[in-house]
């Protein structure tokens, strides 16, 4: 299939790209190259910015010439903190983004889009693992704009849309050396870089309702994270598949100590743990319920902890 991937040039759209092209997909990416580097991908790069104000004409003319069978949208800002910050910026480039690559996908009758979300939009879920179905109230703007996207790619089904959303845990590791999460804006980077400069990794929180006394996560690796892409494309092909969501993760939570002891062993170091305050807005548990994605898409994740945070250790 041709593809086009938004954002391709990002940490994990450059995964995608790759193992889109290692299943023998050919690859656009359109980046507007905020954060992405074109050095991590062989394949085209139009440096677009898919928010601004040609973007529609721009998308129609590259649509048009590459006769793309699939769009792959991870284009898009996502830091948590920022967006509570600048929220008219994260609804602009997010929402306007989608709105445009939407509006240039109607034009030329291009119908398949797999949307790059969030568990984000869950907020605070209380329960031991979240379905697709859980009534999620996003707690920030970035979370805000994924469940609207979300919302938007449904809209689309009145002129033959065909979307799948991808809500994202925590995705975290490497698939190559070149790969890596460069950003250090979560746990694993942040922590990785702590360790480099000789410094304890602090753990945001000792006192919540979990075995440990930190938050639960579902860390899932990227390489898994970009097959659940690829599976979803697939499975947009298949006659009569409508509109779905799916949760991408392990259904395994770990806590921040734990991977933080995952970490000591990947890493080889006998580090030094920071105990400090709760930061806000942090759920205690956030762990996917799998079941859906495991039996629509036959989508397993290959990766565990351990594998996750030794290629991220790897990687750095
Ligand atoms: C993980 C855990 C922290 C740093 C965020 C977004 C989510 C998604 C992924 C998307 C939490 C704790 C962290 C540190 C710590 N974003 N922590 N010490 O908040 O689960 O999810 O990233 O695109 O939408 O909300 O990820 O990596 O920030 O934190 O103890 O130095 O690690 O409190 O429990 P989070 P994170």
């Amino acid at each position: 299939m041709k593809l086009l991937v938004t954002g391709g040039a990002g940490y994990i759209g450059s995964h995608v790209v790759r193992a889109a092209e290692a299943a023998g997909h050919e690859c656009v990416v359109v980046d507007n190259l905020s954060t992405g580097l074109t050095k991590r991908i062989s394949c085209p790069v139009v440096e677009l910015d898919l928010a601004s104000k040609d973007a529609i004409a721009q998308l129609v003319r590259l649509m048009k010439a590459e006769h793309f069978d699939s769009v792959i949208h991870l284009a898009a800002r996502k830091q948590v903190g920022e967006s509570v910050e600048k929220p008219e910026e994260y609804f602009l480039d997010n929402l306007g983004g989608l709105g445009n690559l939407l509006l240039a996908m109607r034009e030329v009758g291009l119908k398949s889009l797999v949307f790059s979300s969030s568990a984000a939009t869950y907020g605070m879920p209380d329960v031991d693992k979240v379905t697709e179905d859980y009534p999620g109230v996003p707690i920030n703007p970035y979370g805000q704009t994924k469940l609207i996207g979300e919302q938007m790619v449904k809209n689309a089904e009145v002129w033959g849309l065909k979307g799948v959303n991808l809500r994202y845990f925590n995705v975290a590791g490497a698939g190559a050396s070149d790969l890596a999460d460069t950003a250090a804006l979560n746990l694993i980077p942040i922590a990785i870089n702590a360790i480099k400069a000789g410094k304890a990794p602090v753990v945001f929180g000792t006192d919540y309702p979990t075995p440990d006394g930190s938050c639960i996560r579902d860390y899932l690796h990227v390489e898994d994270l970009a097959l659940a892409h690829l599976a979803a494309v697939e499975y947009l092909k298949g006659e009569g598949q409508q509109f779905n969501t799916f949760n991408v993760g392990t259904g395994v939570g770990a806590s921040v100590i734990e991977v933080l002891n995952a970490l000591k062993v990947a890493s080889g170091i006998d580090f030094e743990i920071a105990l400090g305050e709760r930061r806000a807005g942090d759920p205690p548990r956030l762990v996917a319920d799998v079941s859906r994605i495991d039996k629509a898409l036959n989508f397993r994740t290959k990766h565990d902890l351990a594998a996750i945070v030794q290629s991220a250790w790897d990687a750095s």
